[in-house]
């Protein structure tokens, strides 16, 4: 992470340099030519028109009397340069600032010969007798016609210099300001990108190592932002799923549990009961009371294992009904039947009421007596007193099923838990409860999957009423 910052940091501010230093540069290099050369041949003009100034003041005659040497003091001093007059062999026969070193001295032969041609020549050189490096200007001193010699101009190269020595100095404090006002922006800049991609490299590192819990808060509106909400997105899907999949191990690992639990109980007895018949201790006729036990598990497992398919395959919705109008009286009939003895051994009436115009029930039969026998079970098996009804009337498009015990009835709390597999209430106390509690998850499933509903009601030391609604009619879809 670390190394994209630096990378990321390393080419803007690379970038960035490069055009100011490369955009100031040009711009000052053009600056400083155009400006040099500006500043010379202004000064040069001007010296120029001065020397001509002088050649007007001193031309109608060859010599430079005293009038004339005031003419050049003052001009020397109205102008700032300095005033040397050379006749046409070149010796300097007049200075403006009365300067001796410089009368007698001779003016080098190529500008003499140019001037007395008529030209005007300029130079920056440092003339002999001068203290420093002059600006110099030469013209004719004369008529047109009539060249008597030649005036030369000098004024001190120190101030120009100077300037551009200034606009050389500001170009460079430019330069220097715009590297380090770029640098800083530079830094701004990849802060702005570097640190929520940080936050984002931390992010997605934690979701790396499976925690899902961590969002990323950035509230940007770039294409950062854009990132980091989708990050976000994708980290709430997998922390769905991460949680979905904890839910199904733990159910799985119940379940597994469970299962062993239930089979491990019949195999013990069994275990138990076989090795006490291995070991010859039963009389005869106790030997078929162990049997008839044994029997009663072998069933007893028989019936856990095809509720446990039932159930599996119900929830992993592999069981197809053969759904068709099947004639509600019988089948009522038959479960009442069914029951009416073991209920009646208990002391317990069994009751069946059935409406008027009693519809047809659209299910699958097997299915249907499914449900009904493992509700009646479960009245028969927790009713000691008092009576079980099944009443069965019209309601709508549904046949309504309500079977009414005057048993041991559930608490509220445990209402809510019955539907549940393996759920038995109170499973210490009820040990004559030999069931899994499969029944009534199996009931539900089969119930939601005919498209019915089904209830409870129920008070402790009361009774307990299911209701159960089951399509009468074929739905038109
Ligand atoms: N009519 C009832 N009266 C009182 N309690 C009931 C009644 N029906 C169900 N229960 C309670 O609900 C629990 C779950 O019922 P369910 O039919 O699913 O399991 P089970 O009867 O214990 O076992 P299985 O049906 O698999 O043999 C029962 O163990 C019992 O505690
Ligand atoms: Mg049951």
């Amino acid at each position: 992470m670390l190394g994209m910052k630096k990378s990321i940091f390393r080419r803007l501010i690379l970038s960035y340099m490069f055009t100011i230093v490369l955009g100031i540069g040009i711009v000052g290099i053009l600056m400083f030519y155009f400006g040099n050369n500006y500043i010379y041949s202004a000064k040069q003009e001007e010296l120029l028109r001065q020397s001509r100034t002088v050649n007007s003041n001193i031309q109608d005659t060859r010599w430079i009397n005293e009038e004339k040497q005031e003419i050049l003091e003052f001009l020397n001093q109205t102008f700032g340069s300095q005033i040397w007059i050379f006749n046409e062999k070149g010796e300097i026969i007049a200075t403006s600032t009365q300067d001796e070193v410089s009368i007698g001295k001779s003016v080098a032969v190529s500008i003499v010969e140019k001037t007395l041609q008529g030209e005007n020549v300029v130079s920056r050189l440092k003339f002999e007798g001068l203290s420093e490096p002059m600006l110099s200007v030469v013209v004719p001193w004369g008529k047109q016609d009539n060249v008597y010699g030649g005036i030369v101009l000098h004024s001190p190269l120190r101030g120009l210099n100077d300037i551009v020595g200034k606009i050389r100095e500001t170009i460079l404090w430019a330069t220097l300001f715009g590297i380090l006002f770029s640098t800083a922006m530079v830094s701004y800049h990849s802060w702005t990108i570097s640190r929520p991609l940080q936050k984002i490299d931390r992010a997605t590192s934690r979701m790396a190592m499976g925690d899902f819990r961590e969002r990323i808060e950035i509230k940007s509106e770039d294409e950062i932002g854009d990132l980091a909400n989708t990050i976000n997105m994708m980290a709430e899907k997998l922390e769905k799923i991460e949680v979905e999949r904890h839910r199904l191990d733990n159910i799985r690992s119940d379940f597994l549990a469970n299962i062993s639990h239930e089979l491990r109980t019949p195999l013990t007895t069994m275990q138990g009961f076989l090795e006490a018949l291995q070991d010859g201790l039963i009389e005869d006729e106790g030997r078929k009371r162990y049997y008839d036990v044994m029997y009663d598990e072998t069933i007893h497992m028989n019936r856990l294992v095809d509720d446990l398919l039932d159930l599996i395959k119900l929830e992993n919705n592999e069981i197809t009904l053969s759904k068709y109008h099947v004639d509600t009286k019988s089948i009522l009939e038959k479960q009442k039947f069914k029951f009416e003895r073991e209920a009646a051994e208990k002391g317990v009436a069994l009751t069946l009421t059935l409406g008027e115009s009693l519809p047809n029930a659209y299910t699958d039969p097997v299915r249907f007596e499914q449900i009904i026998n493992n509700i009646l079970k479960n009245a028969v098996k927790f009713t000691e007193t008092g009576e079980i009804s099944i009443t069965a009337e019209k309601d709508g498009p549904f046949l309504l099923l309500v079977i009414t015990d005057t048993g041991i009835g559930i608490s509220e709390v445990d209402q809510e838990f019955i539907w549940e597999r393996f759920y038995k209430v109170d499973r210490g106390r009820s040990k004559q409860n030999k069931g899994t509690g499969l029944g009534l998850a199996i009931v539900k499933k089969l119930v939601e999957l005919h498209d019915g509903k089904i209830t409870v009601q129920s008070q402790i030391g009361q009774g307990t009423t299911f209701k159960i609604w089951m399509p009468s009619e074929e739905k038109l879809k």
